[in-house]
C-alpha cells in the first residue's frame, strides 16, 4: 500500500468477476491495465450465502499481484483467520462490523499483524459505533449491496451514509471504499459523496478476458472518466 495517503480515485477490481480457472493471469492483466488495488472477496457460506477463497488461495494470488492486495473477509467468526490472511500477504484486511460482538478487538488484531485494517458496513447497519473505532481503521468499506454476490444493483440509500462518514473522518488518513453495484452511473455519486476507493467486479471484467485485457483497461478508463466528467460539471 502506498506509504503516502491520498484521496485520489483508486479502482479496485473484484476478482469475484474474473475467470476462476485463471486467477494468476487475471490479476496480472488487471494491474497491467491500470488497477490500483486488487480486491479479493472471501466468503464462508455462513456470514454470506456464497463460498470463495481460503488463505492458501490468497497466498497463491499474492505472487501475481504487484500492488495492494485488498482482502475483504465476509466470514464469521473472523478473528481466528486474521493471521492466516496476513501471512498470505494481504495488505488490507477488512472485517465486517456485523461479524461478531468484538469488532474493536478484531481491528486491533488486524493492525497487530502489520496489515492495514478495514471496517466493512452492510447496507442495513448504522454507523453509530464508527466514531469509537476510527483510531483503529485505515479503510471504511461501505457496502452498497448486500454482500455475497457480484452483479447486484447499487442501493442508493447508502449515499447518505458515505456523506456522513466523510464528515466524521475529517482529516484522518482513512479511505472510504465502496463495494457493490459500482458502474459509470453510480461511481460519480459515490465519489461526490466522499469515496476514494471504488471496488467493481462486473463493471470492470464484463466483456474482457485475459485474451482481451484491453477491455478491462477501457472499462476502467470509462469509470474514471465518468467521475471526472461529473465532478467537473
Ligand atoms: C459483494 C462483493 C463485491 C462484489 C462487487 O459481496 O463484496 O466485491 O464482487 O461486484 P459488482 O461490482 O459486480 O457489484
Ligand atoms: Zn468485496
Amino acid at each position: 500500500m502506498s506509504p503516502e495517503f491520498n484521496r485520489d480515485l483508486k479502482l479496485a477490481p473484484s476478482i469475484l468477476s474474473a475467470d476462476f480457472a485463471n486467477f494468476g493471469a487475471e490479476c496480472r492483466a488487471i494491474e497491467a491495465q491500470g488497477a490500483d488495488w486488487v480486491h479479493v472477496d472471501v466468503m464462508d457460506g455462513h456470514f454470506v450465502p456464497n463460498l470463495t477463497f481460503g488463505p492458501a488461495m490468497c497466498a497463491a494470488l499474492r505472487k501475481h499481484i504487484k500492488g495492494v492486495m485488498d482482502v475483504h473477509l465476509m466470514i464469521a467468526p473472523v478473528d481466528p483467520y486474521i493471521d492466516a490472511y496476513a501471512k498470505a500477504g494481504a495488505d488490507v484486511i477488512t472485517a465486517h462490523i456485523e461479524a461478531g460482538p468484538h469488532i474493536h478487538r478484531t481491528l486491533q488484531s488486524i493492525r497487530a499483524t502489520g496489515a492495514k485494517s478495514g471496517l466493512a458496513i452492510n447496507p442495513g447497519t448504522g454507523i453509530d459505533a464508527v466514531p469509537g473505532l476510527l483510531d483503529l481503521v485505515d479503510v471504511v468499506c461501505v457496502m452498497t449491496v448486500n454482500p455475497g454476490f457480484g452483479g447486484q444493483k447499487f442501493i442508493h440509500s447508502q449515499l447518505n451514509k458515505i456523506r456522513a462518514l466523510r464528515q466524521m473522518i475529517g482529516d484522518r488518513p482513512i479511505h472510504i471504499e465502496i463495494d457493490g453495484g459500482v458502474t459509470v452511473e453510480t461511481a460519480p455519486l459515490c465519489v461526490a459523496a466522499g469515496a476514494d476507493v471504488l471496488v467493481a467486479g462486473s463493471a470492470i471484467f464484463n466483456g474482457g478476458s485475459v485474451d482481451k485485457p484491453e477491455v478491462y483497461g477501457e472499462n476502467m478508463r470509462n469509470l474514471r472518466a465518468s467521475v471526472r466528467t461529473a465532478l467537473a460539471g
